[in-house]
């Protein structure tokens, strides 16, 4: 980096280097055709949204006066990262020993949840969560709070300090689970309006209705959070589904009369544009179509997957051309054992292999950007490099490590480049990440790091 970059908020930034994103859904589209790179781009940051975006010798008469440049040789930037499933209460238990699912909530989930009740913890792990976010590469994330509204209040009050575009919730849950971490379907209903109308659209804030999963929601708390949904416009919903044998087994008896555990999150209306549904490892052909049909979102989470040994999601039976169903990329921590997506796309690639599958680069590069995007339907503000686009960025270094910039020196291609990354790469390769144009994170000078995420 030639120049440190200053702060502000109507901060006008020039960056330069080599950068990729997307012209096209890489499953729809050839991915060659998909990617864009630029070997030597100039993004121009105006009022935290991308005003310039294009070759730089092209545009460099388009910066204004007085304005450095901020060169990454070496780098490659791109969109900041989307993690569409992650619950930060849960970052404390990150690689807990020994269980699969049913038996992991009950034994570290949900005592470590149960201290959230404390809004000073609340908030300590909600900061060290988004810094460690930012950290990634992650500008945006589909987030579980806990139960408690002021695990809402504390994770939408430090993710507006930054001014990152977050999608969080309140958890629902009103069975089968400890006393202290179950609400009332009535009273779940009254938070949530309330944590609504205290943060859905405020700034780059979005809520998203969260019943935790069919287990843990009576019907009547389904129902209401269908109800919920009707209530404003452009809210989410997040939850689980069909993660896991014996999971799927209980949800069949608690719910004899539906015909498919997605169809118990149909009937109470919780299945459209902007839901999102987590796992979706043990769904069918009739799921695949329901999804498609409803416009809603699968969150892929293939490092939770592999470490609660919950199955292997069907990528590319979900994105089928005949009836492509929107897919993101979830760490899920604490059952994804990291936040980076980076790490998410190396599990992605070896979870595609062992179902005879072959991940390109291109298509895992736009899962964790523009593909996590359009699940959200966000796609029209992040997710991509173009002019208009909210600058959320991330520069990626491809040779971060002795090994990765050994093998870096044999990359021909930029697909090559991007598969290192995705291989080898964690958060040691993200040199910077910029939210709406600010720099928040900066490897190699922690001088530069945002207030918001400072410790000190
Ligand atoms: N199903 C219900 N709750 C959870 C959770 O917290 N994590 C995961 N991975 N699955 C769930
Ligand atoms: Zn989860």
């Amino acid at each position: 980096m030639t120049q440190p970059p200053s702060s502000g908020p109507t901060t006008t930034r020039a960056l330069r280097g080599r950068a990729v994103t997307f012209r096209a859904d890489p499953f729809l589209d050839d991915p060659a055709h998909a990617l864009v790179h630029e070997d030597d781009a100039l993004i121009l940051i105006e009022d935290g949204r991308i005003s310039r975006f294009g070759p730089f010798e092209a545009l460099r008469h388009t910066i204004p006066d007085g304005i450095p440049v901020t060169t990454y040789p070496d780098s490659l930037l791109s969109a900041g990262f989307v993690d569409t499933h992650v619950h930060y209460p849960q970052l404390p238990m990150i690689a807990a020993y020994g269980e699969q699912l049913l038996e992991w909530l009950e034994r570290y989930t949900f005592p470590t949840e149960a201290k959230f009740a404390d809004p000073g913890h609340a908030r300590a792990v909600a900061r060290r969560f988004l810094r460690e976010l930012l950290r990634a590469g992650t500008t945006t994330a589909a987030v579980y709070c806990t139960v408690h509204p002021q695990s809402v209040d504390a994770f939408f009050d430090e993710s507006a300090r930054l001014n990152t575009r977050m999608v969080a919730g309140k958890v629902l849950m009103d069975r089968n689970a400890p006393d202290d971490l179950r609400d009332t379907a009535q009273g779940g209903y009254d938070d949530s309006l309330a944590l609504i109308d205290r943060w859905h659209r405020r700034g780059r804030q979005l809520y998203a209705v969260t019943p935790r999963f069919a287990a843990t929601s009576t019907e009547e708390q389904l129902d209401l959070a269908g109800s919920l949904l009707r209530q404003r416009d452009g809210l989410f919903m997040q939850t689980h589904l069909a993660e896991n044998t014996a999971e799927i087994a209980w949800i069949r008896r608690l719910f004899p009369n539906r015909a498919s555990y997605l169809d118990v999150y149909a009937h109470a209306g919780l299945v459209g544009p902007r839901s999102v549904l987590g796992h979706a490892v043990h769904v069918d052909e009739d799921d695949f179509c329901t999804c498609h049909q409803a416009g809603c979102a699968l969150a892929h989470c293939p490092t939770s997957n592999l470490f609660l040994g919950s199955g292997s999601f069907r990528l590319f039976d979900a994105v089928d051309v005949r009836r492509p169903v929107r897919v993101g990329l979830g760490t899920d921590v604490g059952a994804g054992t990291s936040l980076s997506q980076l790490g998410s796309l190396n599990e992605a690639y070896k979870v595609a292999q062992a179902t005879g599958r072959r991940l390109h680069p291109a298509q895992a590069f736009w899962l964790a950007t523009a593909g996590g995007a359009r699940s959200l339907y966000l796609d029209d503000r992040i997710g991509t490099l173009a002019v208009g686009m909210e600058a959320d960025l991330c520069v990626l270094d491809p040779k971060a490590t002795p090994l990765m910039a050994q093998r870096a020196e044999t990359c021909e291609t930029i697909e090559d480049l991007l598969f290192i990354l995705m291989m080898l790469g964690d958060d040691r390769s993200v040199r910077a990440t910029y939210v709406a144009g600010e720099l928040v994170h900066d490897r190699d000078d922690p001088a530069h790091t945002h207030p918001a995420v400072s410790f000190r």
